[in-house]
């Protein structure tokens, strides 16, 4: 049977690459004591205002890249929890975007997927570079055929000029995609827009009261090349 989809694209940050594991291990490294008891205030933080900052800057069309978004979220989330002076900090997390690691099954999920002939794709509000490094730390650069970063059309997700970059690329419909994202938000956007979706709902969070729904959802990553039709 022909598989259902051309190409599989996925978020990025927390959805292929470990964030949460990376700012743990900070946590963990002897003589961060003073981080080691907020660092999970600080990372939820860190996630939530960077986050709410694209969607600002989308709205009032006040672009800057992602990049800038992620210090800024993570000066507010330092500030927040008292560490807001502490520069060699701010520096260490900052330095985790470029060195993450992908989830553990990443690595044979891709494979699969491309064995089975499918495209595979990284669609981000990562800028380029941070796409990059993260790409190359975690290894998997052979595995996909297109990062594709929003810098591209200088707005953020869930803009659906984000979503059509992935038709642009491969020169395929909405329906021929299966779009991955761990943010419910994103792949109910995504849903909106006409992809396939799964929500790699790791935490186990309610589902997002938005004008759709994720398609499917999933606890990891480990059925999507069975979901994609080619396991
Ligand atoms: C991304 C964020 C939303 O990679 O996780 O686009």
């Amino acid at each position: 049977m022909m598989a259902q989809f051309e190409v599989c694209v996925f978020d990025a940050y927390g959805t292929l690459f470990d964030v949460a594991a990376a700012a743990r291990s900070l946590a963990e490294v002897p003589g961060r004591d003073g981080f080691a008891a907020v660092w999970q205030q600080v990372a939820a933080d860190w996630r939530a205002k960077q986050l709410a900052y694209s969607w600002l800057r989308a709205v009032a069309r006040d672009h800057c890249d992602f990049w800038q978004v992620t210090q800024d979220s993570l000066d507010w989330a330092l500030e927040r929890s008292g560490l807001g002076a502490d520069a060699d900090l701010r520096e260490a997390l900052l330095g985790l975007y470029w060195q993450l690691a992908a989830y553990p099954e990443v690595p044979s999920m891709l494979a699969a997927l491309k064995r089975g002939g499918l495209q595979t794709a990284i669609l981000s509000n990562g800028s380029p570079e941070m796409l990059q490094g993260a790409v190359d730390s975690a290894g998997i650069d052979g595995d996909l055929d297109a990062v594709l970063s929003v810098e591209k059309v200088g707005t953020f997700k869930p803009d659906a000029r984000v979503y059509d970059m992935v038709g642009k690329r491969f020169a395929c419909a909405p329906i021929e995609v299966l779009f991955v994202s761990s943010n419910g938000w994103d792949a109910a956007f995504a849903a909106a827009y006409g992809f396939d979706t799964l929500w790699v709902n790791r935490a186990g969070e309610p589902v997002d009261r938005l004008g759709a729904q994720p398609g499917r959802v999933a606890r990891d990553l480990t059925g999507v090349a069975q979901i994609a039709g080619v396991a």
